[in-house]
Formats: C-alpha cells, structure tokens, sequence
C-alpha cells in the first residue's frame, strides 16, 4: 500500500460466496454465505475540517475532493459513492482522508461492494467510537446502499462481510439478523468449494434484480402477509389463482429456497454433502426457471460441473452474470475446471476464472503499517 496516507485506523472486510438462500435476504428469509478469503482494506486519517479526500490504491492519480456538508443521497459518482454513503448513513460530521485498497474481484458477484462499504463502516465505527454494534453495522451499510447509492440490495452481503468467523457458514435470519455459525470445514470430507467467475460483469443497479424484488413484495401485498417467510408451500399453491404467473413463479422460488436453506442446514450438520449438492442443484434450477436470474454462461458452467461429477453446483448472487460455485471432490477439481474452460470456449463465451476459498473472518481492525 502506498504512504499518501498516514492513517489513524486500517480496517478490512472480505466478499462473500452464498452457499444457499437466493435472492430471499429482503423476504425475511434465512440465507448461509460464508466470508472469502479476498478483502477490502480502508485506509482512514481523521482531518482537522470537513473535508473528504477518497482515493484507491488502484488508481492512486485520481483523488475525489468534497465535503461532509455536501453529502446528498442520489447524487452521481462512482465506485466512490458507496464510501461517501457509509459516512452519511453514519452521520460522520468530521473530515477525513480515505485510500481503499479492494481485493475483492469487480462484478464478480462475490460482494465488492458490501465489503467496500463494511471496511469502511468498520473504520470510521472505531476511529470516531461510535459505538454502533455489528447488526447496527450492517443495517446502516446497506442504508448507504439503498438510500445514497439508489441500489436495492437487501441484507444479506453487509450482515456476512461483518458478521462471518473463519471455518464457518453464517446462518442469518434476515427477519431479526439473528445469527448461527455452522461448521464448514469441507476438506476434512475431502470435497473443496469452486468458485466459477463467468467474467459476464452484473450490477444490481440494471434493473432486473429490482424488478424481483418488487415482484415479491407484490405477492406479499396481494397476499395480505407480512413477508415470503410467513408463506407456506401449500398457502402459496391454493392462492396460485391469485396471483398473475409470473409473481407466482417469484414467489414459489423464494418459498422453496427458504425451506431448502433449513434443509441444508440439517445436511452440513449430518456432513450430508450428497443430500447438500442436490439442494445446490434444486437452488440452481429454481433461480434459473422460476425466478429468471441466471445466464447462459451460468448455466453452462453449472451444467458441466454437474456433468463432470461436481457434487452440487449453482449461480450465486444477484444473479444475470458473476458466479456460479461447484462443490467438487478435491481429487477431480482440475478436470472440472478444464471442462468447463473448454465448454465455454466451444460456446465462444469469454475464459472464465476460478478460484477456491475457506470461510474466512468477517471485518476487523488490521495492525497499522
Ligand atoms: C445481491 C444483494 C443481496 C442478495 C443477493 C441475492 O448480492 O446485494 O442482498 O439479495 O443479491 O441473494
């Protein structure tokens, strides 16, 4: 890292790869991310004056200058949004000097942006002593999300980038973000988690992830229910009149993923890795014919995994491009790769990368250097 800083606090905060519980974070439902090991650190120095200076170690010529008091949600920018957000939705009144140093890989559906926000919210949280506890963390992270970038993303990437322990999936209950760890240590079965960047760049901000979203909340209200959550799979199959195909399609993924995280729950806890790849397969399927998110280089890479012998495989994330993740014996992770690189370039996509990851720790202070 650079020395244009001398800075008062070093925070980082990694990505995260959903293992299971799609696009159900904003109905209340329960989801099991784990924390990769790639992060983000922020930089921090506390000024004398109301000054924001914001730059990335990645592009270490351009500085953005402004203010505290110009802060104002919805106002154009970049990547440097999401910081100027975190320190609104703080309510930082105090200047300060800021270099970001992201690990996490770009539109890779692997969470930069969460943990952009978090190692920030983290920084500022201990240099000022705000006193804000991890869930308060979270919440206010994805207020600078909602509110000051416009993307409405729900909880579940702010609440891991927090709140993960290495060795560990996170059981988040997006209703109260109460949390339970699970035990993920997929080596001692032999198995590794491959993670499968398709280089097909999303952003939440196109459109389509807000158009799910409001198809859900659409049900809810026609329903008359207070959240997906509280829709059991035959409520939802008498109310199928109700409610126009499409919702119903939303709505029944959302259903079955709910039920399917708590069932790969029981199957992580039972070291079931057969029974958790086919819960993998059916989030996969139910992404990709019910709720209309996934690609077709998503589905290729998936496809082949499976066809290669990968125990489970499926999208992850918003969803329309970024990554799929395979859990595949660890003798047979070469072959799947070259498989699903040669897949791809029959298909003439783009070369895919790949990367493996243990469940690492969510923010914390780093040592300053
Ligand atoms: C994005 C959002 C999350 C979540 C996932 C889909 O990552 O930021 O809140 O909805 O998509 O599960």
């Amino acid at each position: 890292m650079s020395d244009w800083l001398a800075p008062d606090v070093i925070a980082s905060a990694p990505g995260r790869v959903n293992l299971i519980g799609e696009h159900i974070d904003f109905s209340q439902g329960f989801v099991l991310p784990f924390a990769i090991a790639d992060r983000t650190y922020a930089r921090i120095r506390k000024r004398g004056d109301q000054i924001i200076r914001i730059r990335s170690a990645q592009r270490s010529n351009d500085i953005i200058t402004t203010s505290i008091n110009q802060l104002a949600p919805g106002s154009d920018g970049d990547w440097e949004q999401y910081v100027l957000g975190v320190i609104w939705a703080l309510g930082i009144q105090n200047g300060v000097d800021i270099e970001i140093d992201g690990h996490v890989p770009l539109g890779a559906g692997l969470s930069s942006s969460a943990a952009l926000e978090c190692a920030v919210a983290f920084a500022l949280n201990n240099l000022f002593a705000c006193g804000y506890s991890l869930k308060e963390l979270a919440l206010l992270a994805q207020k600078a999300e909602n509110k000051y970038v416009g993307v409405p993303c729900g909880i579940m990437d702010q609440s891991v980038s927090l709140m993960a322990k290495s060795g560990s999936a996170l059981l988040l209950d997006c209703r109260d973000l109460e949390t339970r760890l699970i035990p993920f240590d997929l080596a001692a079965s032999g198995l590794q988690l491959l993670i499968i960047d398709t280089q097909v760049q999303h952003a939440l901000v196109d459109g389509g992830y807000a158009q799910r979203r409001q198809s859900c909340e659409s049900v809810v209200e026609k329903l008359a229910i207070v959240s997906l959550r509280d829709l059991s799979y035959s409520e939802l199959e008498e109310t199928k009149n109700l409610l126009p195909e499409e919702e119903y399609k939303r709505a029944r993924h959302s259903v079955t993923e709910i039920a399917r995280v708590l069932k790969a729950v029981d199957a992580l806890t039972n070291k079931d890795f057969t029974a958790l790849g086919q819960l993998i397969n059916e989030s996969h399927r139910s992404l990709r014919d019910d709720y209309e998110v996934s690609c077709p280089e998503l589905n290729c890479a998936v496809d082949t995994a499976i066809s290669i012998g990968a125990v489970g495989a499926r999208m992850v994330g918003g969803g329309f491009g970024g990554s799929a993740i395979a859990l595949v014996k660890t003798g047979e992770i070469a072959s799947i790769q070259s498989a699903i690189k040669e897949a791809f370039a029959r298909s003439g996509f783009d070369v895919p990368r790949f990367f493996t990851s243990l469940p690492s720790d969510g923010a914390r202070i780093e040592p300053l250097t």
